[in-house]
């Protein structure tokens, strides 16, 4: 068995109605910047929630609300600035992966000199290390998708440079994941979120720092996803289905910090960097054909894990057999989910944009692209870009 070690230091709080427990829990500060994007959260009422709790525990706030989808670097400084200047001592990411995300770059801009971008560890980034511990922060998911709520990840967009980059902050030290957060997304957005959900499993367990804690907490993810999400999709209010996606996402943030994530990441986020309007689980979807299917003729002993993991697995079936039971599993998934044949043509990209999608994936690669068990060159990068063009 392979060697390995790790570390999730955040207490998170999962459940339908945790929300609640903010009431209870210690607080790390008395002057609180709750982060936050879009209109959904003050439309239904989690803002309000928020602030009644705090008003109640005699906690001051400050609200940051412009959080943009795909967020970016000029929000995180401006976030700092208000928060320095009003003398905040902690952070309440409320909202989906982009308001946790700015959140948790905006805690280590707290205390580090410069600007964030002098930190990114990639293409223009400065690749500084932050030298002094940022300040607290507490996420509350209202999505079930990027899992930030359980990594120290954030991923932050150059508004310049157009580089979108994955940059290691510290652990939320409080995640209150409560599922009832999540019953008003729409299905497609359920979808995506649930699809970048599914393939953070995946691509933790078949990356090269897969190793035995991450491959039980990632298998699981994969199996709730199956099982619920088409449900979470068809009818949203259904809790338990919203419960269980919600916690396959959470499981698919601790895995992407416990082992990784994949090239299928890194190229997906040269897509979203070059067409902001691509919605990072609409583009995982739309590689997610071709990208899997040189997965699986690469390392069908994982694939066939993985339909294992779901109940198609058959021990009287070749591995090979297997690992295609699981790619025809995640078609069928996509169809269930209203997202069958999704691709990038679909977005309006066409053959003269693989150079360029290529390019991109090298210049924010860093160590992801070389995080697959198998080498992806460039023709196999190309020929995944080309072949995702058509279902
Ligand atoms: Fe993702």
């Amino acid at each position: 068995m392979k060697n390995f070690s790790f570390q999730i230091p955040t207490q998170i709080i999962f459940g339908s109605g945790t929300l609640e427990q903010l009431n209870t829990i210690s607080l790390p500060g008395k002057k609180a910047m709750i982060i936050t994007g879009g209109t959904s959260v003050q439309k239904y009422g989690y803002l309000d929630q928020v602030y009644k709790i705090l008003k109640y525990r005699n906690i001051d706030h400050v609200l940051y609300d412009k959080v943009v989808p795909n967020p970016i670097r000029k929000n995180v400084m401006e976030a700092r600035d208000i928060a320095r200047e009003k003398k905040c001592d902690f952070f309440i990411g409320l909202g989906g992966g982009s308001s946790i995300d700015t959140a948790k770059s905006v805690a280590m801009m707290m205390t580090n000199p410069g600007d964030l971008w002098d930190y990114v560890p990639v293409g223009q980034g400065g690749k500084k290390d932050f030298t002094q511990k940022g300040f607290p922060l507490i996420a509350i998911p209202t999505t079930a998708g990027t899992g930030t709520e359980g990594n120290p990840t954030s991923v932050i967009t150059n508004e310049i440079t157009g580089e979108k980059v994955g940059i290691r902050c510290e652990f939320p030290i409080i995640s209150i994941v409560d599922p009832d957060l999540t019953i008003n997304i729409n299905p497609r957005y359920t979808t995506y979120q649930g699809f970048d959900a599914l393939f953070h499993n995946i691509e933790a367990f078949i990356s090269q720092k897969a190793n035995p804690f991450s491959d039980l907490l990632a298998l699981e993810g994969v199996r709730l996803i199956f099982e619920n999400l088409p449900e979470a999709v068809r009818n949203g209010k259904n809790i338990e289905a919203r419960s269980a996606v919600s916690w396959a996402a959470t499981l698919g943030g601790m895995v992407l910090c416990l082992a990784s994530a994949t090239s299928a990441h890194v190229i997906e986020h040269s897509l979203s960097g070059i067409d902001p309007t691509v919605i990072h689980g609409e583009g995982l979807i739309m590689i997610s054909k071709a990208f899997h299917q040189l997965g699986a003729e690469r390392i069908p002993e994982l694939y066939s894990k993985l339909a294992f993991a779901i109940g198609m697995g058959d021990s009287k079936k070749t591995v090979q057999e297997n690992a295609k039971a699981f790619l025809d599993a995640l078609e069928a998934l996509k169809i269930a989910c209203g997202v069958g044949g999704l691709n990038l043509s679909d977005h309006g990209f066409t053959e003269d944009d693989i150079d360029r999608i290529a390019e991109g994936a090298y210049v924010i690669g860093g160590g992801a692209l070389t995080r697959d068990q198998y080498k992806i060159t460039d023709q196999d990068l190309k020929e995944i870009l080309r072949n995702s063009m058509h279902a």
